[in-house]
């Protein structure tokens, strides 16, 4: 399955996300933007039970947004569209229901690294660079590089990022959290299968309860999953049945009694 730059590829449990624009070393156009809340709908219909996602070459995982489109924006349609379409789509791709693992390889910035913190698991190549440049650039990190980052990596590792144009190497960023494990060039996608395997050899529900309950704990999606617990125990219960045949057979619907 292709979507233009991104494409999602799905077999053996495992959905394959590749951003495919190498030469802009895997800079986010709006488009592939886009895309990507069509691409996480794809993978939640489907019966895969992990994902990993990763940018095409041994060059970037993501340069972060399109740099050269933004002068094409009106500040208005800047906060209206490129930041608010930003958001929708590494939400879709957090709150996945099933574990997501980054394979980071290469540069890691600006939204790439925004991108990055979407997943549950960060592999790292050696030679990754990671960091938010953004305000080097008279702009804010605005893809949830302010929020979700924080949230997930510390405040005080995204002030020495964002604030201070700090960019740390794979080593730095396990010792600091932001990855999870270091491996050579060119092994990123080998680890992650070898991670992958193991997700689904664990029960599949019990996994993604489990990964909404973090999310939830992390206040990453709490009315979703509030929501879908309670629209779960509801759907399971006989009142839904009488509900819906007393819809269909146009009666007032029978309860039962108080005791
Ligand atoms: N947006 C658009 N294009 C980008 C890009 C971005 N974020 N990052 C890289 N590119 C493009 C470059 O313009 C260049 O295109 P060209 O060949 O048509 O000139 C191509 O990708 C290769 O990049 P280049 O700068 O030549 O590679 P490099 O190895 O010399 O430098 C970086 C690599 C990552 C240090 C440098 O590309 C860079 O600083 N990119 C911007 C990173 C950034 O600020 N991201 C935050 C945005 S949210």
């Amino acid at each position: 399955m292709t979507t233009g730059r991104i494409t999602l590829d799905i077999g053996g449990g495992i959905a394959r996300l590749t951003i495919r624009r190498a030469d802009k070393l895997n800079a986010l156009d709006a488009g592939m933007v886009d895309a990507i809340v069509g691409l996480c709908r794809q993978i939640e219909h489907s019966t895969v039970r992990v994902a990993i996602m990763t940018g095409e070459g041994d060059k970037s995982f993501s340069a972060g947004g399109d740099i050269s489109a933004w002068s094409g924006w009106s500040p208005e349609d800047f906060g209206r569209h490129w930041v608010r379409d930003g958001h929708a789509a590494f939400d879709a791709l957090a709150r996945l229901s099933v574990p997501l693992i980054a394979v980071l390889n290469g540069h890691c910035l600006g939204g790439g690294l925004e991108l990055a913190a979407c997943a549950d698991l960060r592999i790292a190549e050696a030679h990754v660079r990671i960091g938010q440049p953004e305000t080097a650039l008279g702009i804010i990190p605005g893809w949830s590089g302010t929020q979700r980052a924080v949230r997930r990596f510390g405040s005080q590792i995204v002030r020495r990022m964002a604030l201070f144009g700090e960019t740390f190497g794979a080593e730095d960023a396990a010792r600091l959290g932001l990855v999870d494990q270091v491996v050579a060039r060119g092994e990123g996608i080998a680890a992650a299968e070898t991670i992958a395997a193991r997700v689904l050899s664990r029960a599949p529900r019990a996994t993604e309860l489990t990964k909404m309950l973090v999310n939830a704990a992390e206040g990453e999606e709490t009315a979703r999953v509030l929501e879908s617990f309670a629209g779960t125990i509801a759907a399971a219960s006989p009142d839904l049945a009488e509900g819906l045949a007393a819809f269909r057979e146009k009666r007032q619907p029978c309860y039962g009694q108080e005791e």
